[in-house]
């Protein structure tokens, strides 16, 4: 692939922690995803974004990070890393890690400086502490996670965190911080890491002092875009590197200065995410995506789910096929068989269109959101904020089923740190493997296809009816989803269908590519 690999390419989401446990802890692992990497091969992606494997007490499933240069040990280690990075570039995927700018762990080097230090200190400028207004916080944010965004210091000042109070914001007017990044940056990139998705990266700018200006105190401030600058000319230095941000802005038009050419080289595409299984919803998106992003020159990328949200199969079977943060939709119930038809047809829609493609772990298996999950075993910092009203993000971070017909199906000796449920006998990758009509088989022949015939060349929509998505591209490939509830004819060579066709038939809920 060529230097600018990441316009095209296949990215596929791996959450360490729920991969494949090399050693047996019930925790996935380094070793683990090392022994599992031909699997990757064999599916055919690009390259792999992990979630952060830095020593962590994991009070945010690791985006926690006590130290930006080293390796959790439950994960393994630094050699161990780096051996991972080597036998990844040896079978042609590139490592993609995770940094996270806006907050670092309440156990990090510095954060336990800054409360030793005390009020005044330069250990806690590179925070934000205030003395609150008595007993009160010094503002009235409130942290994303649910509850205030302000924790005591015994001392009695307040400090920062927009997430959990286990994860104190950084002061990036520091220079000490911007400084920090960059060598951070540096480690990696010197160790062969081939990008950064970077997290949360509206919020690392903020100023908790001034007076409120009409517009959201902490999320996309325009100083922000500085950060991102510094980043890319470092990260301009290594020959093809890139950045990837993870920015929640429902305005394409602000999402997109974030791609400006001298900052980040994509960002994750949440509005498509977030959109319902709808043919004219889903058509804006992807149109507001292309006509946004031309003028910057920066591709698109097609992302469906990821560690934060709903699974796709249980969502795509609601009522409301939406995704929202604000509302996830617990327990509303979802037909699995629907979900799994439009999770099918999604995936051959998202993985046509022009850009590259997010694929999280599991969504190549089909496997449903995890709605059940005992109380007592929930580990998301949501669930407790939100007072156990919100069950948050779990569900989707349950341990991968391999094979067999009982957990932990292959995940590893131990028991995985989240029931996985019994039904998944059906789901493993030793069960989908043997069967030509598994979501897993449909996975890998349309990454096999997509590498050999859909090529870079721009999207023509064709006119089929409101309820049908057809595009061609410039390669010649054709791809037809029905979204409505009647059939469609479709013409042309089938290359690939998420469904059975009647002849030439398109049922609901379907998609083809065609030649
Ligand atoms: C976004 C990450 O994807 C999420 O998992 C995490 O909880 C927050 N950022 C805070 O780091």
């Amino acid at each position: 692939m060529p230097e600018a690999w990441w316009r095209g390419a296949v990215i596929y989401q791996v959450y360490l922690r729920s991969f494949a446990d090399g050693d047996g802890d019930g925790v996935g692992d380094l070793a683990g995803l090392r022994s599992r990497l031909p699997y990757l091969s064999e599916l055919g992606v690009d390259a792999v974004w992990l979630n952060p494997w830095y020593p962590s007490p994991m009070a945010d499933g690791g985006y926690d990070v006590a130290d930006y240069r080293g390796i959790e040990p439950v994960f393994g280690t630094l050699a161990d890393a780096e051996a991972f990075i080597g036998d990844a570039h040896a079978l042609g995927i590139r490592v993609i890690l995770d940094v996270v700018p806006n907050h670092t762990s309440d156990q990090s080097a510095w954060f336990r400086a800054a409360l030793a230090a005390g009020p005044g200190s330069p250990e806690r400028a590179r925070f934000w502490f205030r003395r609150g207004d008595g007993d009160a916080p010094p503002n009235d944010w409130q942290s994303i996670f649910g509850g205030p965004a302000w924790t005591r210091a015994p001392d009695g000042e307040w400090y920062l965190h927009l997430f959990a109070p286990e994860q104190p914001d950084f002061n990036w007017n520091h220079p000490d911080v911007r400084a920090e990044f960059l060598d951070v940056l540096r480690f990696w990139f010197d160790r062969g890491v081939d990008g950064f998705r970077v997290d949360s990266a509206a919020l690392p700018v903020k100023d908790p002092d001034a007076a409120p200006d009409g517009r959201d105190p902490y999320t996309d401030r325009d100083g922000v875009h500085d950060i991102y600058r510094e980043w890319r000319r470092l990260t301009d230095a290594y020959p093809g590197r890139m950045l990837v941000g993870e920015v929640w802005l429902p305005d394409q038009e602000r999402l997109a200065r974030y791609l400006r050419p001298d900052e980040l080289h994509t960002v994750f595409n949440f509005p498509f995410l977030g959109a319902p299984w709808d043919a004219a919803a889903l058509r804006t998106v992807i149109d507001d995506t292309l006509a946004t992003l031309a003028p910057v020159g920066a591709p698109a990328t097609w992302v469906l789910s990821n560690h934060d949200v709903t699974r796709t199969v249980t969502r795509y079977g609601r009522a409301d096929t939406a995704f929202d943060h604000a509302d996830r939709k617990h327990g509303m119930p979802s037909d699995l068989t629907v979900g799994m038809r439009r999770a099918r047809a999604a995936a051959l829609l998202s993985l046509a269109l022009p850009g590259s493609v997010y694929i999280y772990q599991g969504e190549e298996l089909g496997l449903p959101e995890v709605e059940d999950l005992p109380d007592e075993l929930r580990q998301d910092p949501i669930w407790r904020r939100s007072g156990r009203t919100d069950p948050g993000r779990d569900g989707c971070r349950v341990p991968l089923p391999w094979s067999g017909t009982e957990p932990p199906f292959g995940f590893g000796a131990g028991t995985p740190w989240l029931p996985q449920p019994a039904d998944w006998k059906d789901l493993t990758v030793e069960a989908q493997q043997a069967d030509p009509s598994s979501m897993l088989s449909l996975y890998r022949a349309a990454l096999r296809i997509r590498a050999a015939e859909l090529g870079d060349g721009a999207l023509t929509w064709l006119p089929m009816g409101d309820d049908v998505l057809a595009f061609t591209r410039d390669s010649g490939l054709t791809c037809v989803v029905n979204l409505g509830a009647d059939p469609v004819r479709v013409d042309g060579e089938v290359l690939l269908a998420s469904g059975p066709l009647d002849g030439d038939v398109l049922p609901a809920d379907t998609a083809v590519w065609l030649r």
